[in-house]
């Protein structure tokens, strides 16, 4: 019975009239006793359900309240009200579920996003989180497509691993010892043999490294999960469990690598404004409303569509770190000591940084390479030819307007000796990475990856200026709610 009901953004979207149809969803608002706004979260646009004055008694029109949820039947007819060609007359009405209009905190008014993020379980009810959601749905589908498109084989790489691909050390342990009296090892630390897996363990912070051994053997793979951090950062950009993208092809080099990761961004654009043109426009609007209440040399350049077509229809502009740097030192946030943190070659650059770069200077994406290895992890192939002290590596990261730091990858080292003494160098045990220079060890290739942050590119193709915003339910150092 269930299965016969209509989503409202198909009848919306025709203007056949005279059938009987079946709608379900939640009541928006309810005008006059008569006008019920449906939303059953297929769009943001409600249909409007018409019940005839006298046609329900008393008791039920008061249930008729904001959030509660119906079953309506009746007739399609042609909308006399503006903003939809169709709404339905309703024949029977049924209510599912009541909602008592005193307690439910979503109020037929706007809410600030702050309200809303601490109402998370109820926010994908309003037209910003559907629009938002409803998008990264679009935008994880579209990831599954270009890859697929391209014979990308989609590898699950494991959530629970014994390494730390990325040597930062920002892991979150997974054991299943007592914490209140774990057992000890002669020496007196907590003796992992024991635990779980009999080492220790920890969620993963990346999937590459796994990844280039699905490249080994298949060319191209990529991975889409989640992946997590236990950095304390409490910013727009970071969240402790985030969503990550890791393409990995042998027989790429960094140039090809780049190629394919802005061919990549655009598309997953490029799909957005074809499929989800409606949802874009409503974001577009609200992000207008947004940038009104501030100051005017504070608001952006550009809307969000308009932002979006500009990223699609031009290349993005590719300059090397020591060029980066060149430009920060030139630039008039520099001479006027705008800058919070010291610029200078060698720096890891900052947020501060990467935004005067893409947002003052280029307007654009930008995508930068050659870094010093120094600040790169240890899988990043080493350039030749450096000058002493000025040691570089085949990285590259794609800044984004608004956003900062986007996608972050490299082509490989390859070479078993370079990367065994990089290791080294670094302090990362060979042996229990033995498994992973066994690629180099075995039929080595040139190959080339990187990631990209999911929700880093949901926000920037909603808009959207908190991280916390474009995943479900977010996970943000002192807060694990729902
Ligand atoms: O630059 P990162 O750390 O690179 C890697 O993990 C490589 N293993 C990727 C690769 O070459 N296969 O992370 C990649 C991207 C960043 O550019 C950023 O978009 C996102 O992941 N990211 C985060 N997003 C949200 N919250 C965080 N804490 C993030 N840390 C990284
Ligand atoms: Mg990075």
């Amino acid at each position: 019975m269930f299965n016969k009901r209509v989503k409202i953004k198909e009848l919306l979207a025709s203007d056949e009239t005279g059938q009987q149809v079946t709608v379900m969803g939640w009541v928006r608002t309810f005008r006059n006793n008569q006008f019920i706004a449906l939303n059953d979260g297929s769009t943001n646009n409600n249909l409007q359900v018409v019940v005839e004055l006298g046609f329900l008694d008393d008791a039920t029109l008061k249930r008729l309240t904001t959030g509660a949820s119906i079953k309506a039947t009746g007739t399609v007819v042609a909308s006399v009200g503006k903003g939809q060609k169709v709404e339905v007359k309703a024949t029977t009405l049924e209510i599912l579920g009541d909602c008592d209009a005193e307690k439910y905190p979503l109020q037929p008014k706007k809410h600030s996003l702050e309200f809303l993020r601490e109402k998370a379980h109820l926010r994908f009810r309003t037209n910003t989180f559907g629009s938002v959601f409803r998008l990264r749905h679009a935008l994880a589908f579209a990831v599954h497509q270009f890859f697929n498109q391209k014979g990308f084989v989609y590898l699950h790489t494991p959530i629970i691993t014994s390494s730390d691909a990325e040597g930062a050390g920002e892991m979150f342990r997974v054991t299943t010892l007592p914490m209140d009296n774990p057992p000890k090892t002669e020496a007196g630390e907590i003796d992992y043999s024991e635990d779980f897996f009999g080492k220790s363990t920890n969620l993963t912070v990346s999937g590459q490294l796994e990844g280039e051994l699905g490249a080994m053997a298949f060319s191209e793979i990529y991975t889409f999960g989640p992946t997590f951090r236990a950095e304390n950062s409490n910013t727009t950009r970071h969240l402790a469990e985030f969503w990550m993208i890791e393409p990995e092809m042998a027989f790429h080099d960094i140039e090809d690598n780049m190629d394919l990761a802005e061919e990549f961004i655009q598309y997953l654009i490029r799909y957005a404004m074809e499929h989800n043109l409606e949802d874009l426009e409503f974001l577009d609007q609200r992000l207008a409303e947004e940038e009104k209440q501030k100051p005017v040399n504070e608001r952006a350049e550009f809307g969000l569509i308009e932002k979006l077509k500009m990223v699609v229809d031009n290349k993005f502009e590719r300059i090397t770190y020591t060029e980066a740097i060149k430009i920060l030192l030139d630039s008039p946030a520099y001479k006027k000591k705008k800058f919070k943190y010291e610029v200078g070659w060698g720096i890891d650059m900052q947020s501060e940084h990467e935004r005067y770069l893409v947002e003052k200077h280029f307007k654009r994406p930008v995508i930068v390479t050659g870094y010093p290895a120094a600040i790169k992890a240890f899988y990043m192939r080493l350039n030749d030819n450096c000058e002493e002290g000025l040691q570089t590596v085949a990285a590259m990261d794609i800044l984004a307007p608004g956003i900062g730091e986007i996608v972050g990858g490299s082509q490989r080292e390859e070479r078993l000796d370079k990367l065994e003494k990089r290791m080294g160098e670094m302090h990362i045990p060979l042996e229990e990475m033995s498994w992973y220079l066994d690629t180099r060890r075995f039929g080595s290739v040139p190959h080339a990856g990187f990631g990209l942050g999911f929700e880093r590119m949901v926000q920037f193709v909603t808009g959207m200026g908190n991280i916390r915003d474009v995943i479900a339910f977010a996970r943000t150092p002192k807060n694990c709610e729902f």
